[in-house]
């Protein structure tokens, strides 16, 4: 009976959060992830032949990116599409054949998303796929009408033209600050090159390379439709 009373006792004081010993609050894993700066690492215009290596890096470091993808090169990348999202990335439109949005109808460029997100929606299931308008371009007319966000960036390191792993990685290690959105793209060698080692190096620094919509997340902004976000600051 003294052992019941004992613990009923401990019981009660437990619960009024009476205790004789002081405790450490313990830091959680979350409360460190929160606080370190961070930079979401996003890819356009693929999948692409190059985007397999880019993945198997990414996963190596535990990675998680955002790949805004073009419709028409879905057939015949499916598995690798459905690899991405089974590794935890963000998958976006990039519409269906690169158009320039702006120099369509309105109605027209709508198609044009539609007919992406419905490609996406059938590989992936129903989902919230963001827009990233190829150029960044895209009318006030357009964003009105989305259902979902839209992606630009703040740090373009212009890897399509150069094609310089180490001018890319440069640009990135100039450049990038605490809620930065990088555009890049998985469909050259000499990009998938720089963004393992830019992750590398940013890891170095205690950033954290974390998706566009975790970005955000961790900035306390709440992503609205047809609205454009350029960086999490
Ligand atoms: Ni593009």
């Amino acid at each position: 009976m003294k052992r019941i009373i004992a613990a009923a006792l401990a019981l009660v004081l437990g619960c009024c959060g009476w205790t004789t010993t002081r405790q450490a609050i313990p830091v959680s894993r979350e409360m460190r992830e929160e606080a370190a700066p961070c930079v979401a690492l996003t890819f356009d215009d693929g999948p692409s032949c190059h985007t397999a290596r880019l993945l198997d890096g990414l996963r190596e470091r535990g990675v998680q990116a955002t790949f805004f993808l073009l419709g028409c090169q879905l057939e015949g990348n499916e598995e690798l599409v459905r690899r991405m999202r089974t590794e935890g990335h963000q998958i976006g439109s990039h519409t269906h054949d690169h158009a320039l949005l702006t120099e369509l109808t309105t109605e027209a460029a709508l198609a044009d998303l539609a007919r992406c997100d419905l490609a996406l929606c059938t590989l992936l299931g129903e989902g919230d796929y963001w827009v990233r308008p190829p150029y960044g371009a895209v009318s006030d007319e357009v964003r009105a009408q989305l259902d979902v966000p839209v992606l630009g960036w703040s740090v373009d390191p212009r890897d399509w033209e150069c094609q310089n792993a180490a001018q890319v990685l440069a640009q990135i290690a100039r450049e990038a600050r605490d809620g930065d959105i990088i555009l890049l793209h998985d469909c050259y060698a000499s990009t998938v090159d720089a963004a393992l080692q830019a992750v590398d190096l940013l890891h170095s620094r205690g950033f954290e390379v974390v998706t566009a919509a975790e970005l955000l997340r961790r900035k306390e902004i709440a992503p609205k439709a047809g609205r454009i976000y350029y960086q999490g600051r």
